[in-house]
């Protein structure tokens, strides 16, 4: 029987094709990886490997322990293997619990039933066992339980994360279209940026990728930011081991920037939430804010990234009036950022093609269900000739 101390398979999951920097990131803490998709990552880890994933991760979603598999061809297979796995072992019942899952089943194609259903074996469970019915709630504040059905079959988790720890928590305040941060972290990972270089970042809109870059050169981890998370509120969660990993990385940031990080906008709003939310990440005075158009931007001399996310024409902005700006931005790379690497984040390649200059790489990615790429642009200085300009990608 798996208890709280057990290895079990852990599933991390993360924005659509972000698995390449999410498998990274677990590789960096120290975690092989079995298996990938495009939504995710498994690997293997007790109960404290999912908290110090939780703390860590930039680029997941959620970190799903599981507790239970079994083939359920209909609701009554469902409901048995669901009764079957010991909750006993991880649920405590002055606790709330809430249920959340996925269903792809023949019989049955909605979520809320799936939900009901497992709720149902859990409580029938605990009923035959004369302990107490455990509280039901739709907020996932407490304990978070995730099923998987598929196909035939199901895969139950424990949810560690409970709210998503895509969000990084500093963003109170959105401009235009930003981008959810653990993308603008996998974008950011994306660049062949270090994070002892520039990082410049014109159109900075509510100012992610800056904040991002801001945080991983500081090496301050997103949980320090959070104070609450589903593992906390199951049974057998190692408080003691919680606040050790939170002291390590206390200490182990840093609060000084090796280069520059620079992030401008022509919006006033913009620049304003922005710093906003620079402040609330605590990196406000890492981050040079300009109110300015992005062809002014100030770029430094020495090695370093400047990385775009112009408006698209699908989400802001119409795109025949976003042509000129396309354009400009080709000019801009050209004759103002020799030496760099430029990076333009676009869900557009019709606008793309009018930048005027080859792609050395054009990375997939999805911002939601737009198909983006990440276009990375060699920015020769003097010594070699740069980019070749071409009349469209
Ligand atoms: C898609 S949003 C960027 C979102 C940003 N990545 C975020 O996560 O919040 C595009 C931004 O480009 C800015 N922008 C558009 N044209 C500009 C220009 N010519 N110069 C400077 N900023 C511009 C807009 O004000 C907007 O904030």
């Amino acid at each position: 029987m798996l208890s709280i101390n057990s290895t079990s398979e852990i599933f991390v999951t993360c924005p659509n094709r972000c698995q390449v920097y999410l498998t990274q990131e677990l590789h960096d803490l120290g975690y092989e990886t079995i298996d990938s998709t495009r939504s995710g990552v498994t690997t293997k880890g007790t109960w404290n490997d999912c908290i110090r994933m939780n703390f860590y991760l930039r680029t997941a979603a959620k970190v799903l322990y599981k507790v239970g598999a079994f083939d359920a061809a209909n609701k009554d297979e469902f409901y048995a293997g669901c009764k079957d796995i010991a909750w006993e072992d991880y649920l405590d019942s002055d606790k709330e619990i809430t249920v959340q899952s996925v269903t792809n089943n023949e019989e049955i194609d909605n979520t809320l039933f799936t939900n009901l259903l497992t709720k149902d074996a859990i409580n029938d469970r605990f009923r035959s066992m004369q302990m107490e019915r455990l509280n039901s709630s739709k907020e996932g504040k407490e304990a978070v339980i995730f099923a998987f059905w598929s196909s035939g079959e199901a895969t139950l988790y424990l949810d560690t994360s409970g709210d998503t720890i895509a969000k990084h928590g500093y963003r109170k305040i959105s401009f235009v279209a930003p981008l959810a941060e653990a993308l603008a972290a996998s974008i950011i990972y994306s660049t062949k940026w270090k994070t002892d270089q520039h990082f410049i970042n014109p159109m900075c809109g509510a100012g992610t990728l800056a904040i991002e870059a801001a945080l991983m050169a500081t090496n301050r981890a997103n949980g320090l930011m959070r104070s609450n998370y589903s593992f906390m509120h199951f049974k057998g969660y190692d408080e003691k081991f919680y606040l050790k990993i939170r002291e390590e990385a206390k200490k182990n940031a840093i609060h000084s920037l090796k280069a520059k990080i620079i992030a401008t906008d022509f919006s006033n709003e913009a620049i304003v939430n922005a710093k906003r939310n620079a402040q609330t990440a605590g990196v406000d005075h890492l981050i040079e804010f300009e109110l300015c158009n992005f062809e002014d931007t100030n770029i430094p001399e020495g090695p370093g990234v400047v990385v775009l996310n112009p408006p698209y024409g699908l989400r802001v902005g119409e795109e025949s009036d976003l042509i000129p700006l396309y354009k400009g931005i080709g000019d801009f790379f050209k004759k103002k950022c020799k030496g760099k690497f430029g990076y333009i984040f676009t869900g557009n390649m019709e606008l793309a093609k009018k930048i005027g200059l080859k792609a050395a790489r054009r990375i997939e990615f999805f911002n939601a269900t737009i198909e983006c790429r990440n276009l990375e642009y060699e920015l020769y200085d003097g010594t070699r000739e740069m980019g070749k300009v071409v009349s469209g990608e």
